[in-house]
């Protein structure tokens, strides 16, 4: 194959692929299926000459959550995943704070990105002078950030925190700096709802998430009312469509409610693929699910994956006196954040 043509279909394919067709085909479009087939087969023929390590987090389309990725699963565990991984090569199938998290806990690593405009509405809200300005407004108060801020904004915070052990880190550092008031940046709606699960004062930046600040309560309380279905929210949305959900959670949580409720139906209120991904492994579950795609996580396609391993290209490097203290923010939320809180 020339270095820019798209990979053909061949006959052989449908065969050497038919559990993963057979899968993609209950979550995809299925005519679909017979594009990214060829795609797939090129890429998992690339990783092994390379031996890289593919991670997709829980909102890449499923042709890439399924097809390609060793690792999937949410920000915590793709980070988890990064420092535990013993691959020379990463590829980070998410955005781009996703990937500098996996080169600060894999420095040794190459880790790239099939697109370093993958961003983030969070990630770009705040900048290491904002948090520099927070903390002389409110001194004595840590800082914990959400991963979903850039290495320069770790390097500024005492801890980060995902969605998934937010509670217990704002917990943890509070009891560690013997105060009760914690700088917790940049998502709002995050913070507020982290403010109400552990009673501690949060002072907040005003970021959102593109994605979930577009959910109302009226659409939670249609997919109840007209489908009878759970209602299930991540914290980045408003607290008006959290005050309507069954269980707010984070990615990773979501699953588990799914597992220990086994509703007959449910309304995900959260990233679009998150609901795909999630329907195989729940084929008894009817999932009602919004269409609200992250632009973001969307850059990453099959095409640009094996670009990117086909050229070693879109390395992520982060500077390495901002790496230290990222890295120590980065490894204090490792070492406080069990998953067993929220
Ligand atoms: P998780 O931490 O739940 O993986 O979420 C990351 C994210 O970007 C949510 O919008
Ligand atoms: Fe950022 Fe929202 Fe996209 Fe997650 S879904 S990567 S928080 S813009």
């Amino acid at each position: 194959m020339n270095a820019s043509a798209a990979p053909s279909w061949h006959p052989a394919l449908e065969a050497r692929y038919a559990p993963l067709v057979e899968k993609l085909e209950r979550l995809i479009p299925c005519m679909e299926v017979p594009l990214h087939l060829p795609w797939i087969d090129a890429i998992l023929e690339l990783k092994r000459r390379r031996g890289a390590l593919i991670m997709a987090h829980s909102y890449q389309a499923p042709e890439i959550f399924h097809g390609v990725a060793d690792v999937t699963g949410d920000s915590l565990a793709l980070a988890q995943a990064a420092a535990d991984c013993d691959s020379n090569l990463i590829v980070l199938c998410g955005v781009h704070f996703m990937a500098e998290s996996a080169k600060l806990l894999a420095p040794d690593k190459t880790v790239l990105i099939p697109d370093l405009d993958a961003g983030c509405s969070l990630a770009s809200s705040i900048t290491a002078a904002d948090v520099r300005a927070l903390r002389a407004q409110h001194p004595g108060a840590p800082v914990v950030s959400y991963v979903n801020t850039s290495a320069a904004v770790k390097a500024e915070s005492d801890a980060c925190c995902t969605s998934a052990n937010a509670v217990q880190v704002v917990d943890a550092i509070a009891a560690e700096f013997g105060v009760d008031k914690v700088i917790f940046l940049p998502d709002r709606y995050l913070g507020a709802w982290v403010a109400q699960q552990t009673g501690i004062e949060l002072v907040l930046w005003n970021g959102v998430c593109e994605v979930h600040e577009t959910f109302t309560a009226q659409q939670a309380r249609h997919a109840r009312e007209r489908f009878d279905a759970r209602i299930v929210a991540h914290p980045e949305c408003a607290p008006e469509v959290l005050a309507e959900a069954d269980f707010v959670g984070s990615t990773s949580a979501m699953g588990q409610w799914l597992a220990k409720e086994k509703p007959t139906r449910v309304a995900m209120i959260t990233e679009c693929s998150m609901a795909d991904n999630l329907r195989n492994q729940f084929p008894q579950v009817e999932f009602i699910k919004p269409c609200n795609l992250c632009p973001h996580m969307k850059r990453i396609t099959l095409p640009n994956i094996h670009a990117c391993l086909r050229d070693l290209k879109h390395e992520v490097t982060v500077p390495g006196d901002e790496a230290a203290a990222a890295r120590r923010a980065l490894a204090r939320m490792l070492a406080v954040g069990r998953r067993d809180r929220v």
